[in-house]
Order: C-alpha cells, then structure tokens, then sequence
C-alpha cells in the first residue's frame, strides 16, 4: 500500500547543475536553492566535494555550502547535504559546516573505475573511514548506489549485486540507501524485482528511489516502487541533469511530475506544486535549458 507521506530530496542543485558545461554562478546555485525551500523542499542536496577536474561545474562547493552555513542563508529546518567521495571531500565539508553529506558506490564495478577511479571494493574500504568521521562529528550520511537497473558499460546488473553494495553502505552507518537507475534504462517490473531484494536485508523505510528519466519510464518506476512503500524520492526540479561518467543519461525525474503524481494519489510531500513549477520554469530560463518537466512546462506555459 501507498505510504501517507513521501519525503522528497531534491538533487537539482548538485545531480541537476553537474553535467553543465557552460558556467553557472555560485549566485545562481544559492537563488536555485533558496526557491526550492521556499517552494516547500526540506532536504536539499546541495554540491558536491569532488575534484574540480573531474566535475568543474561543482568546483564552488566550498563557496555554496559556506553562503548556506555560515552565511545565514540556510533556512531553519531544510536539511543542506553534499557529496563526499572521500576524506578530502569530506573535510572541506566539515569545515564550511556542512550538516549531512553523502558517499556513493555503485553496483557496477566498471562505473565505479570511471566514475570514482576505483574498484567497488575499494570504494567501500574508503568510505568507511569518511563514514566514521562525519558520524563523530555528528553529522549524518546517506549513501547511493549506481547502476541498480542497468550499467552504461556492463548491460544489466544482478540485483544480489546492488544488495550487496547497499548492505554494506548500511552497515557501514549510512541511515538511507539511495537506489541509482543512473541511466533509466529501469522499467516498473525490474524496479520491484530489484527493491525485493534489496529489502529483504534493509528496511524499506531506509531506501531511497533514484530514478533518471532517460527512456521516460522514471514515474513508471517510481508508482512501482511507492506500492512496495518506498517512501523517500530524488528528484530534480524541472528534471535537470545527467551523469558525467554515464552517456545519454538524461536528468533526474522531474520534482514537479513527482509532486503531482503524489498530489493526484493523496500523498503528501509538503511541496507546493505552483511554486516548484516557477522555480523550474526560472532555472531553465536561466541557464537555457528546456524544461523537463511536462507538468511543470502545463503550468508555466504562457
Ligand atoms: P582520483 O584521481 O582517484 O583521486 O579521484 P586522488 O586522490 O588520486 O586525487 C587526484 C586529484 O584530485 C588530486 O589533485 C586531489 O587533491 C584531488 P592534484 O594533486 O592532482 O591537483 N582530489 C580532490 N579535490 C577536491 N575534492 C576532493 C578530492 N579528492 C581528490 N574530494 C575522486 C577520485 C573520487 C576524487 C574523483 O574520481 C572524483 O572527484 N570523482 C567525482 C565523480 C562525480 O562527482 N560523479 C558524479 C556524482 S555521482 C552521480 O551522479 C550518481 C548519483 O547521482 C546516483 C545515480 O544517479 O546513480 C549519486
Ligand atoms: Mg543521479
């Protein structure tokens, strides 16, 4: 059965703006963020600590997260996380005051080569000391895995592998599990297949639906996984996005398809569906993109 309330994460900051190559300003990434928690969005990821030459676009994670923490820009009550591949990452991002922060593997050992330079084994090895750390200075960790329906590189994956990886991220202290279709290659039956096996080791209420949009299935998916009670959703406003170290990849399922999609099943995310539509309509404008998002391009149309 449905869950009564769905907490939304909103990755259109950091999943949304990382592949873009043309210059965003810090200004920008900060009045992105501010619209989406004034639109009602309370967990915000908002950069990421990797290394600017693999990711250029999140180079000003210091700057954005500082403005936020230290700044007095946060707003009482939004959760601000960042990623941190390692205890590079993880430091910086102590340092500016970060209040939750995020590790990620994947499930394929040839997209953990590209997108983090080393094996899955040996990004759980480096993890460990970045999980321990944050949690000694009260900060939490969400973990993700890639790749849980499909590999740009290896085709499909055994969803035993994404348990795998997912148990280990858990045990490790992570307090959620984030499931990456990275490149929405997913369809709902596989997506319920995958969740099944991952749930029979985690609790549902710890996981997390990932889902990019690249062969529109993302809502399928998504509908598959709410009746097996996820309860936690990534998205992306005006479903910004794509992967880097993924090609093709599209964004992130758009927030306003997947708040209208919870409005229309009486599920409440806290969002307001006029304002996240603005807001989506606001970032595409500004950094000329198209809007991904079909109810957020119904709503905005002129
Ligand atoms: P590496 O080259 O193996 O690391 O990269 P290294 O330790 O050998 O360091 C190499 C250089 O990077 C050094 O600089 C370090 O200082 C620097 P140099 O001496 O050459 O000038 N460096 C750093 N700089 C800033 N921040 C850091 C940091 N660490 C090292 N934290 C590393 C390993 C993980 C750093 C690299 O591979 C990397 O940055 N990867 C980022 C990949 C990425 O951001 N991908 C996109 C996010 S994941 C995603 O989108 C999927 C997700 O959405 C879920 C889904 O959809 O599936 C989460
Ligand atoms: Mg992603």
């Amino acid at each position: 059965s449905f869950p009564k309330h769905v907490r939304l994460v909103e990755v259109g900051p950091r999943d949304g703006l990382q592949n873009e190559s043309q210059p965003i300003t810090t200004a920008t990434k900060l009045e992105l963020i501010e619209r989406l928690a004034a639109a009602g969005h309370r967990y915000i990821e908002a950069a990421s600590f990797v290394s600017p030459k693999w990711v250029p676009q999140m180079a000003d994670h210091r700057e954005v997260v500082q403005a936020l923490m230290q700044g007095g820009q946060a707003r009482p009550g939004v959760t601000y996380s960042a990623l941190t591949p390692n205890l590079k990452g993880l430091e910086a991002a102590l340092e500016c005051g970060i209040q939750e922060v995020a590790v990620f593997g994947a499930a394929s050992e040839s997209f953990s080569q590209k997108n983090i330079n080393c094996s899955i084994a040996e990004s759980l090895e480096r993890f460990t000391p970045v999980v321990e750390r944050a949690l000694a200075e009260g900060v939490r960790v969400r973990g993700y895995v890639s790749c849980v329906l499909g590999c740009p590189y290896e085709g499909d994956i055994d969803p035993g592998q994404v348990a795998s990886v997912s148990r280990a991220l858990y045990a490790m202290g992570c307090y959620e599990v984030s499931l990456g279709d990275t490149i929405g290659t997913g369809t709902p039956l596989k997506a319920k297949r995958m969740l099944e096996t991952v749930a029979r080791d985690i609790p549902i209420d710890k996981l997390a639906a990932h889902f990019h949009d690249t062969y529109g299935q993302a809502l399928a998916n998504l509908y598959a996984v709410l009746e097996e009670g996820i309860s936690v959703i990534d998205s992306s406003v005006a479903g910004l996005g794509g992967c880097p170290y993924a090609k093709g990849a599209a964004g992130n399922v758009a927030s306003e398809d997947v708040v209208y999609l919870l409005n229309g099943l009486g599920i409440d995310s806290g969002v307001d569906l006029d304002k996240l539509a603005a807001t989506g309509d606001w970032i595409t404008q500004t950094i000329g993109r198209p809007n991904r998002s079909k109810a957020g391009v119904a709503l905005t149309s002129r």
